[in-house]
């Protein structure tokens, strides 16, 4: 892995693959000498989060999954206090973060950064990693990454993701952590999407485009009570204003809302997610039913992050110790 930029990078083979790392690092964490060990991996490292686009916990998951290995972490989190406020171009800031760090991860509002960053920085002597942390309403694929993650731990009893029916919720169109959540679930078997928003939210052609590619079964509704009853898992989404140019989020999404209520209405067993930070979506009530698990999920983040970092530096082959 040389770049994190798209969930469609990945497939089954590396998912496997950096749960199973995940979880064996998670295991490290529970005794000091454990931590100590994590700690000791990557202290010769340093990576820049480069974030001007709003974060709490991508920043600070990624910045704790950087401690956790060692890995000295600087940060920008406004252009305004670097010299792009001088006229300095974007790509001139990173390329000039590169000569200082091993590792970017950045967040942008621009669709596409990432991927025009990591071509110009392979061109040049000091070509670093980039790590996606978000890009505008295009990509969020560490998101992905410990989406998956968590589905898979909360449907271990249920044979996993395979064979199940995942329901999306919210402003479909613009939010990035259902995009990429949606190309990484063509990796499990007979899998079915059910896109649940109103009219003017509904996924894009592009995405409608690779499911159809990859033979993921998915359908487009604004019957909301249908769909969630229906899921194995449900995954709340909140609406994407910052990206409004024509008032686009004046739309009535409440009958999208997941309320208490809800509850007797879900299966039994069904997975309730969100990617946080939520709205009115998602009534904190159910915060206590033992199907929530999107605290878990964001406490998941900073696992699944660690072990990225730890195969982009090509240390994860010294995380597989059975016992501490
Ligand atoms: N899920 C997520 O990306 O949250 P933050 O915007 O707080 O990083």
């Amino acid at each position: 892995m040389r770049h994190v930029l798209s969930s469609s990078q990945f497939d089954r083979q590396f998912l496997d693959y950096l749960y199973q790392l995940t979880t064996t690092i998670r295991r490290f964490d529970k005794s000091r000498e454990g931590i100590v060990y994590l700690r000791s991996l990557l202290p010769h490292k340093r990576a820049m989060l480069y974030f001007t686009q709003p974060s709490t916990r991508t920043f600070l998951s990624f910045q704790s999954a950087c401690h956790i290995l060692g890995i000295t972490a600087s940060e920008i989190r406004d252009a305004a206090t670097s010299s792009e406020r001088k006229g300095e171009s974007v790509e001139d800031s990173l390329r000039t973060f590169s000569s200082y760090v091993d590792l970017i991860i950045m967040r942008s509002p621009i669709a596409g950064l990432c991927d025009r960053v990591a071509t110009l920085l392979d061109a040049t002597p000091r070509p670093v990693p980039i790590v996606n942390a978000g890009s505008g309403p295009d990509e969020h694929p560490t998101q992905a990454l410990l989406d998956i993650y968590t589905l898979t731990r909360s449907l271990r009893l249920r044979g996993g993701i395979d064979g199940k029916t995942i329901c999306m919720v919210g402003d479909l169109k613009r939010g990035r952590t259902v995009r990429s959540l949606s190309r990484l679930l063509t990796n499990y078997e007979d899998v079915k999407i059910i896109f649940a928003s109103p009219e003017n939210f509904r996924i894009e052609d592009d995405l409608r485009r690779a499911l159809t590619r990859a033979g993921t079964r998915f359908e487009e509704t604004d019957e909301f009570l249908p769909a969630i009853a229906s899921a194995d898992a449900i995954y709340m989404t909140r609406i994407q204003d910052e990206y409004d140019v024509g008032g686009e989020s004046a739309t009535d999404y409440t009958r999208f809302h997941l309320k208490a209520s809800h509850l007797t209405s879900l299966k039994e067993d069904c997975v309730i997610m969100h990617p946080l930070p939520r709205r009115d979506e998602l009534d904190p009530e159910i915060d206590k039913d033992p199907r929530a698990k999107y605290w878990r999920q964001e406490r998941n983040g900073m696992w699944v992050r660690v072990a990225v970092l730890t195969m982009l530096f090509d240390v994860d082959s010294r995380v597989q110790l059975p016992d501490l």
